[in-house]
Order: structure tokens, then sequence, then C-alpha cells
């Protein structure tokens, strides 16, 4: 009968508390583009968020959303995103975020299963910093492919810009202008592409494509106070036909003459002629920059 009582008050709050307004997928997929989305939470099982997930969620499974609640993502003024496969976790991880005093919620309208079904972006969390266990075997061959690719596109850079540096800056800026995009085109394939991009661009033709947004908008914060282990890197499922790969760029101290704070009168001068709208200096040793990336064709004859 006491049981009885109690399963009955628990249903109420689950009802209750559970009830929260939802939040239209494609309206959240524009926000999640613009780098402008609310903070995601993913309450699934790890399996289910590896294998893809909403770009940019964070994951705790519902059951552990109270007592991880110090691992919520926030952001000021915004609601919490939350949402599972279906709904029902959904529902249950609310009562979590209620007794955690998380702030407002909402759901994610139709859940994972509607976000799929209308081909929204998606992201996989296989090779998330050097935790290679996630990554099914296709997967980990195009991680190795697009490491083994940026290999000499990274070398090539270095190589371009210590030559253009050893005749002052100011050459230098033209021999990464020029270098740069000729050393990706040599690296490149039918079927592969590498380059690299930024949240704060100084040549507009390196814009981050739609996939990369969130991996900007995730990493934007890092630092780097070590030179030693691995970068981290992320891994995306574009669609069913592409691969996505990104990894970390941070600050050096060799970057500092161009991309710091205290550029010389005449190279600072070069800069804006060549690149009116930059908005990459400023930057810090340790500074999150931007990414190396690569997009591989993981279906033959598709490009
Ligand atoms: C001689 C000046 C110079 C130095 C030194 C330099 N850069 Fe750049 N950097 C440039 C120029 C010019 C571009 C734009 C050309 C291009 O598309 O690559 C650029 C572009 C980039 C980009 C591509 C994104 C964007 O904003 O267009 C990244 C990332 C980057 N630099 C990182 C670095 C890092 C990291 C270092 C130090 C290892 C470094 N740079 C050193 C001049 C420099």
């Amino acid at each position: 009968m006491r049981r009885a009582w109690l399963v009955g008050a628990l249903s109420i709050l689950v009802a209750t508390v559970a009830c929260a307004p939802n939040i239209d997928r494609f309206e959240l997929a524009r926000e999640i583009e613009s780098g402008s989305s609310p903070p995601i939470l993913d309450v699934r099982s790890e399996s289910e968020f590896s294998t893809s997930h909403v770009p940019g969620a964070v994951h705790i499974p519902f059951y552990s959303v109270w007592s991880r609640s110090d691992e919520l993502p926030t952001k000021e003024g915004e609601p919490l995103v939350v949402y599972c496969e279906h709904g029902p976790r959904a529902g249950l991880a609310r009562v979590g975020l209620w007794l955690a005093g998380a702030g407002e919620v909402r759901f994610l309208e139709g859940h994972m299963t509607a976000w799929k079904a209308d081909g929204l972006p998606v992201a996989a969390a296989v090779g998330e910093g050097s935790d290679a266990g996630a990554e099914s075997g296709a997967e980990s061959e195009w991680v190795e492919t697009a490491q083994a690719a940026l290999k000499p596109f990274k070398q090539g850079l270095k190589g371009a810009l210590e030559k253009g540096l050893s005749k002052g800056p100011e050459a230098a800026i033209d021999a990464c202008r020029l270098e740069a995009p000729r050393i990706a085109d040599s690296v490149a394939t039918e079927s592969l592409h590498v380059g690299r991009s930024s949240h704060r661009l100084r040549n507009p033709e390196n814009a981050p494509r739609p996939w990369m947004r969130p991996i900007l908008e995730e990493l934007r914060d890092s630092v780097r106070d070590s030179v030693v282990g691995e970068l981290p890197h992320r891994s995306v499922r574009i669609d069913d036909e592409r691969f996505g790969y990104a990894e970390a760029i941070y600050m050096q101290p060799l970057c500092l003459t161009c991309h710091g704070t205290d550029l010389p009168q005449p190279l600072r001068e070069r800069i804006r002629e060549v690149y009116p709208q930059d908005q990459a200096t400023g930057f810090s040793v340790g500074e999150f920059r931007g990414i190396f990336w690569v997009e591989l064709v993981t279906r033959p004859g598709v490009s």
C-alpha cells in the first residue's frame, strides 16, 4: 500500500518536472551552424553517443546527471537542451536535473530519432584525444589515412615558413599566402582534401566548412601548455559519403611574429594590405589558433 503511494507520488513528480518546452530541431541545427547554440546534453548510452550525436553535445547518461551535475554544460542566459533517442530517458534525466538545481531545460523536439531521420548533421565521438578504443575498424582506418595525409602538409608548411622567414617576415607573408594552398593541393587526391581553418581567420579562403564549426567552437578556449603528448583531434561522419578529421593547432613562439600582439609596423601594414579583414593577431603562446583538417570520401565513385 505504502509502496503504491510512493510509486504514485514519483510518477506525478516525473510527469511534472519531465514536462519541458521543446526546441525545434531545425532551429537548433541553424544555431549550431552559426556557432550560437545553447549548451546540449546527450543522456543516452556511451555507445549510442559515440556512434553519432548532435554536434557539440556533452554526454552524461540519464541516470548520472544528478551525481555528475558539476559536468553539466552551461551558458549564461541559455537553457540546457536535453535529448535521448526517443524521449523517455530525457524525461528521467529532467528529474535528476531538477534535483541538481539545474536551470531551464528544453527537450530537443523528436530527439535523436527525428534528428537523424531529417539528415541533420551528426558528430561521432571517435578519436577524441587518445581514446582510440571507441573507433570502429573503418573509422580508425580513416583516421590513420587522415593523419598520414597531414604529415606532408605540415612539413611543407613548416618548410615554407622557415624558408620565408629567413628572408624576413614580410617576404614570409607572401611565402605563406602562395605556398599554403599549393602544398594543400599537392597532398590532395580526388577523394582526399586537406587544409587549415580557424575561428579567427586571416585568409577568408580558409573559412570553416559547416562540420568544422562545432569543433572550432568546442576547442576555441582550449590551451596547450606542453609540447609533448598527442594533440586533441576530432572525427566526424559528415554524411554517408564523407568523413572529416580535425586536429588542434596551438600557438608556438615562432608564430608570434605574424599572429602575436606586437607586430612590427611594416609587417602589420603588409598584412592589412593582403588580408584587409584579418582577425588572426593578438594570440599568445599556447592559445588555440585553429585546426588542420582532412575531408575524405569514404565511398569510392562519389565525389
Ligand atoms: C610569416 C608570417 C607567419 C608566421 C610566422 C605564421 N603564420 Fe600563420 N598565417 C600567415 C598567413 C599569411 C596566413 C594566411 C595564408 C594561408 O592561407 O595559409 C596564415 C594562416 C594561418 C592559419 C590558417 C587559418 C587562417 O587564419 O587563415 C593558421 C591555422 C595559422 N596561420 C597558424 C599559424 C601557426 C600555428 C604558426 C606558427 C607555427 C603560424 N601560423 C606562423 C602568416 C604567418
